[in-house]
């Protein structure tokens, strides 16, 4: 998968579908990239790098050395050398220069791959799927070695990359930006396309031109965020799901990005991802390392749907590592939109006592159990039960939850504090708070500076503790405001810039403390709905908090832009009531189940509540959770239709992996007036099979439903839906 030419000196990343190629340029040794794309058989492509024209080579027109920098596509470019596009290495000196050079020193290419100390990463499953290229660059006046790995898989087209800086030297050096992620491409009439969001409204698909200069998103906020998505990808005009060219980037972080492709007057397009510069300053001590987070890219040139493809196939087998990832989860009871605050051990088992009855399994306590919670104003930071909603505690609790047969789940938000808490009253200090300035409140909480072990301690203690107090055996674990104020007294003022990274660091070794400590326990992740949900945090949690919009219809956008790159088995999805909380909207009870199935499914209202109606409803929801989710969480997923293009209707599909059977998902959101039915075509069907329809019983050629497609008769109202099971013949 991976080959080096020697003669040529030209690295070759094979997929299964694209190459990614690149090489040394001349005798200097400076790494250049030459191709991505469709998979190639020919290897000496460096003619496209158009150096070859010895018209800028520095060793041949050392007077125009400049021209050369300021064009040549670097693998991985840097600053201060008269590349003047934006780049991806920034260096301070003991001199306080910003200039880096970096030249090849040698590589290695192994099988398998290497973990990123401290940091989420992709992985090796079984002997021989992963293929990792390793390349040392030096900048021999910094003495700084900069290690790009490369890493190829067998079952997806997914290339992964991520850089480490060593310091050799006996100076330190401060690092002011690094990306994971530099490529150069071609401009070819490119649309950026990228997920952007908000608060009840996250990841939605969203198309711009690329024009000259920068086009790009960002997080500043110490989250991947609600707001924008730490993904863009570059797209033909007018791509189709399935026809034209995309080249896809993620990245694996969970804190504040940057991802920026910059045009520039050659129509040379340089591709960015990696940490935002914004407050990072990171210094270097001689013998120090630095690793930058893991970055994915995806090349499609059969429009969006292999991409979708590559990414779902590498995080499900080579990013989640939880034993839940393969398995059904329990259909849970989330009671938070049910009650918030107001709730005690009696209404709990009511609800979990009606829960039962439907087939739901699991009752999960939201906000509200500790402390003097009583609304969000409070006791953030003080872990210990309200005994006067809980009598007899935790135990007591979920004792009478699991006599109903349900499993019992837990919410907590382990990383804040209120400043009306114990917790802040006793160590005020543990909070990001600028000496002499008033901190900014949200939600009134502050964020707790677990970069200092003694925070980090405390708060570890407090979930190791709550969890261990009784037969817990799901947590949801809640991050309800983004990062400002950032001061630690952990660390000397010139050092302050590498606390937003630390801070991430330190989410991530509390979440793998937690899952090595409790192995067997269902962990989802959650920031005030999906403001962090990205791949770092699949890394612990199989499932993570789509958004608080539990509107079926708001859903429709939001789960069509998280599943563009993420598995349906991560989407944490419920039916909730009507009119919906965020949206004031009312769709119908069955279309709620439906929109929720494609997730990981459940329940967040007060079942005790129910209509009778209702009530039937879910023993039936249940039972198709059940009968679908397999297929659902393992199949492959492809888009049929995006009520976001066409305005009226939302279409996907589930096929699984052995082709036998298919559920399609119809929604018509907003009705239109006589309209006859419509035709849905299906895609990934190999067309030599036949399929019937387990309702009409009417046997369809895949041929037949790939090119004509399937008919969805009209129907009454809006945001009325249907599933159509399809099973081979
Ligand atoms: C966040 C979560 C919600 C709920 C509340 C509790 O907003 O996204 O699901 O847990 O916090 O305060």
């Amino acid at each position: 998968m991976i080959k080096y030419d020697d003669k040529l000196k030209i690295f070759k990343l094979d997929t299964i579908n694209t190459s990614y190629i690149f090489g040394l340029d001349d005798e200097a040794g400076y790494l250049c990239h030459y191709y991505y794309g469709k998979k190639l058989e020919s290897v000496d492509v460096r003619y496209l790098s158009r150096l070859y024209d010895g018209k800028y080579l520095p060793g041949v027109n050392a007077r125009d050395k400049n021209g050369f920098s300021d064009v040549a596509p670097f693998e991985f470019s840097t600053g201060g050398i008269g590349d003047f596009r934006p780049h991806a290495l920034e260096i301070i000196d003991k001199n306080g220069s910003i200039a880096c050079e970096l030249f090849y020193d040698s590589h290695r290419i192994y099988e398998g791959k290497e973990a990123l100390t401290g940091l989420p990463a992709t992985f090796s499953n079984k002997k021989g799927d992963v293929q990792t290229l390793e390349i040392t660059l030096k900048d021999k006046i910094l003495k700084l070695a900069v290690k790009l790995s490369y890493s190829v898989f067998s079952d997806t087209d997914a290339i992964v990359r991520s850089v480490k800086v060593i310091n050799e030297g006996s100076d330190s050096v401060n690092i002011t930006k690094i990306m994971s992620l530099s490529l150069d491409l071609d401009n070819e009439d490119f649309d950026l396309l990228s997920l952007h969001g908000s608060w009840g409204r996250e990841r939605t698909m969203e198309y711009r031109d690329l024009g000259h200069g920068f086009t790009g998103v960002s997080s500043q906020r110490g989250v991947s965020s609600h707001q924008e998505h730490p993904f863009i990808a570059l797209t033909s005009k007018n791509i189709t799901q399935t026809e034209g060219s995309v080249y896809a980037f993620n990245l694996v972080y969970s804190g504040s990005f940057e991802a920026v492709a910059h045009r520039n007057q050659f129509d040379l397009v340089r591709v960015l991802l990696g940490i935002s510069p914004y407050n990072f300053k990171w210094e270097l001590k001689p013998g120090d390392e630095f690793i930058a987070p893991e970055a994915v890219m995806v090349h499609s040139f059969k429009g969006l749907s292999a991409m979708t493809t590559a990414f779902h196939e590498l995080y499900r087998n080579h990013l989640i590592r939880s034993p839940y990832l393969h398995k059904k989860r329990p259909v849970l009871i989330n009671n938070w939109e049910g009650t918030y605050f107001d709730f005690d051990t009696e209404k709990l088992v009511n609800i979990a006592k009606e829960a039962a009855k439907g087939g739901i399994e699991m009752l999960v306590m939201d906000d509200g159990w500790f402390g003097n919670r009583f609304d969000d104003n409070r006791a953030l930071g003080d872990w210990k039960v309200n005994e006067e909603k809980l009598p007899g505690g935790l135990k007591e609790l979920v004792r009478r939850v699991n006599d109903l047969g349900l499993k019992f789940g837990i919410w907590m938000e382990p990383e804040m504090v209120n400043p009306d808490s114990d917790l802040y009253r006793a160590h005020p200090d543990w909070a990001f708070e600028i000496p002499g300035r008033d901190p900014s409140l949200s939600r009134n909480q502050l964020v707790l500076d677990i970069t200092r072990q003694e925070v980090f301690d405390y708060v570890w203690n407090c979930v190791e503790s709550t969890l261990k107090s009784a037969n817990i055996e799901y947590l949801k674990w809640d991050m309800n405001r983004a990062l400002c104020d950032i001061y630690s007294a952990g660390l000397p003022a010139d050092r302050q810039g590498e606390i937003m990274h630390r801070y991430v660091l330190s989410v991530y070794k509390l979440q793998e403390k937690l899952i090595t400590t409790f192995p067997e326990f269902l962990l989802e992740n959650c920031s005030s709905g999906g403001g962090r949900f990205d791949p770092g945090m699949l890394y612990y949690s199989p499932q993570i908090w789509t958004s608080d919009n539990t509107d079926a219809g708001a859903r429709l956008l939001i789960q069509e832009g998280t599943a563009l790159i993420y598995p349906l088995s991560t989407m944490g999805a419920h039916v909730s009531v009507c009119p919906n909380h965020a949206m004031g909207r009312n769709t119908p009870f069955e279309t709620r189940g439906n929109v929720a199935l494609a997730g990981t499914f459940g329940y967040e209202l007060d079942t005790t509540k129910f209509t009778d109606e209702e009530r039937e409803m879910v023993k039936e929801q249940v039972k198709t959770y059940h009968k679908y989710n397999d297929l659902v969480r393992e199949g492959d997923y492809y888009r049929l239709a995006s009520l976001r293009e066409n305005g009226v209707y939302d279409a996907w599909m589930v096929k699984s992996k052995d082709d036998k059977e298919i559920l399609v998902t119809f929604v018509l959101a907003n009705k239109v007036c006589n309209v006859k039915g419509r035709k849905i075509k299906l895609l990934g069907l190999n067309e030599a099979y036949k399929y019937v329809d387990e309702e009409t019983k009417v046997v369809y050629g895949a041929d037949v439903l790939s090119n004509a497609g399937i008919l969805i008769s009209d129907m009454w109202g809006d945001y009325q839906s249907k599933l159509i099971h399809l099973t081979k013949v």
